[in-house]
């Protein structure tokens, strides 16, 4: 089945807007990026669930140091196609953080509200350092001051499925990243 099909059942409201190769493209630089700075640390990368799941088995993959992976799973927009600002921890990080090199691996930035909460709730645990990892960063949509240390691409303010990011739990799965309108 093409991946086409899997978005037919959205009547066709969406527009691509990253190919599998560009994003396969990205990561590897990415990588290599991350690699270079972390070549005698042994980071603990930390996976935000759900929609970060298929962009960081990509990163990892190519990653040429020696590192640990763990998850958290915060609140998402639940069928809404903005933040509510509110978010709860649905599953904390298990290992412990202190003094160690931490990045945090995010699918997409949109308000910043997210990677706020988290640069909060891990710097608490005071970590040696802490670096943001994200695929996608909405361009103008920002509330709060942040910085992502590894973006992948600026993309327009709209909203996007596919490569691991959903709407209502849905198109996780298509291979490529799509606006869907
Ligand atoms: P923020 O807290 O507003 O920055 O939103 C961050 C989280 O909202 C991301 O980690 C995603 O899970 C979700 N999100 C934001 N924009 C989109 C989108 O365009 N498509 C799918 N999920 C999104
Ligand atoms: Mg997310």
């Amino acid at each position: 089945m093409s991946e086409f099909a899997y978005a037919d059942f959205i009547n066709g409201q969406y527009e691509p807007l990253l190919s599998t190769d560009q994003i396969q493209k990205r990561i590897t630089e990415l990588a290599q990026e991350i690699s270079d700075d972390y070549e005698n640390n042994c980071p603990v990368l930390i996976g935000v669930l759900n929609g970060a799941f298929i962009f960081m088995g990509d990163l990892v993959k190519q990653l040429t140091i020696n590192c640990e992976v763990d998850f958290i799973k915060i609140s998402s927009y639940g069928k809404a196609k903005k933040s509510s600002g509110k978010i709860d921890v649905l599953k904390d990080i298990d290992c412990h953080l202190e003094g160690r090199d931490v990045l945090v691996i995010e699918d997409i930035v949109d308000s910043g509200l997210s990677v706020k909460f988290l640069e909060q709730k891990i710097k608490s645990c005071e970590p040696n350092s802490l670096k943001f990892v994200s695929l996608l960063q909405k361009k103008d949509s920002a509330q709060v001051d942040f910085e992502i240390d590894y973006l992948g691409f600026w993309i327009p303010n709209e909203f996007v499925v596919g490569y691991g990011l959903d709407f209502a739990q849905k198109l996780r799965n298509l291979p490529a990243i799509y606006i869907l309108k």
